[in-house]
């Protein structure tokens, strides 16, 4: 039996511009999702998702929340390897620690998960940028337009610029600033692919949405340069920039009035910046907050009832947890 686990991620600058070219800063988060996989003698493949609840069996319709890492990943990989997947007796379970559709990338983590059970108990090659590209093919029939940069932190972790290609290009930081991040849940479902095509609606309408979206670039270029100092970042100036990408966000329609009053708690209770992060209109508010202030608002968030959760940035990406012989 295998257990894999793939990291969830925040977007902190660069979201939907990230879509038309511009760059994007993605950092994994160290909220994982989980693959298990083990053999059975039934010459079949099942596959079972504890947070969709429910369970597929080869031969039977699939349900709408595993077309992706069914038709995306397990057709790819038999056509491109000559292997059948289906019909080899394995048991795949699929779980996670944060709920699915919310916002933090859970759908590309589980992508890139499954990927990496496949390889390796198929012995097919165990190389990141392999299950990148498979994870990618889940991510396109999730999303339709995706920039492919979900599914890339989930591979690689740590913080990453991306911009996509073809060839995307990617620039991973080694020492990382130690960033206290809270991510509040507006508990609205988030929809990607709603969310990117109401954009390019409005870009279609309004060619100043160009110019946002170069303006959100550049912010992006500028908050890379301060992260790049590592340790000696200024949180501050981070921060800020943050809450410029979000008021940009904001004006291109992704933000809400939920996730306008999250933004608006942790800065009045002194959260160096908050944004909505990822598609926005519902998932998650990202805030950086320091020490001094974490503990005050995690407390008027648990007065409030809001569900939350305290990330750090994880360096690792993918990790094969366990390979026991049963
Ligand atoms: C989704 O996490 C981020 C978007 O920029 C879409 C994408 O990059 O595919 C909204």
């Amino acid at each position: 039996m295998l257990i894999v686990s793939a990291p969830t991620k925040i977007i902190l600058f660069g979201e939907h511009a990230v879509v038309y070219g511009y760059p994007a800063i993605a950092g994994a988060l160290d909220i994982y999702v989980y693959t298990k996989i083990k053999k059975i003698t039934e010459p079949t493949m099942i596959v079972r998702s504890r947070e969709y609840n429910l369970e597929w069996k080869n031969g039977e319709p699939i349900p709408a929340e595993l077309r992706p890492i069914i038709e995306g990943i397990v057709f790819t990989i038999e056509r491109d390897f000559d292997i059948n997947i289906r019909r080899a007796g394995i048991y795949i379970e699929i779980f996670s620690d944060a709920p699915p559709a919310c916002g933090l990338g859970t759908s590309a983590a589980i992508s890139v998960a499954f990927t990496t059970a496949l390889l390796k108990h198929f012995d097919i090659r165990f190389d990141k940028d392999l299950v990148n590209k498979y994870a990618y093919e889940a991510e396109k029939i999730s999303h339709g337009k995706p920039s492919g940069i979900d599914n890339t932190i989930s591979v690689y972790g740590g913080l990453l610029k991306y911009s996509r290609g073809p060839p995307a290009r990617i620039e991973q930081l080694k020492h990382i600033s130690d960033l206290n991040m809270i991510l509040v849940d507006t508990q609205i479902p988030k929809n990607t692919k709603k969310a990117v095509m109401m954009v390019s609606e409005l870009k279609n309408k309004y060619r100043l949405l160009d110019d946002i979206m170069n303006t959100i670039g550049k912010l992006t270029e500028e908050a890379w340069k301060e992260l790049k100092k590592g340790p000696n970042a200024s949180l501050q100036r981070i921060g800020e920039l943050m809450n410029i990408n979000h008021g940009l966000l904001s004006a291109i329609g992704v933000s809400s009035g939920k996730i306008e009053e999250i933004v608006y708690f942790l800065r009045n209770n002194g959260a160096l910046g908050s944004k909505l992060t990822g598609a926005g209109i519902g998932g998650f508010v990202l805030g950086i907050v320091d020490e001094k202030n974490m503990h005050k608002i995690r407390k008027l968030l648990t007065q409030k009832g809001c569900r939350y959760f305290i990330s750090r940035i994880n360096r690792e990406g993918i990790q094969l947890l366990s390979e026991l012989t049963e």
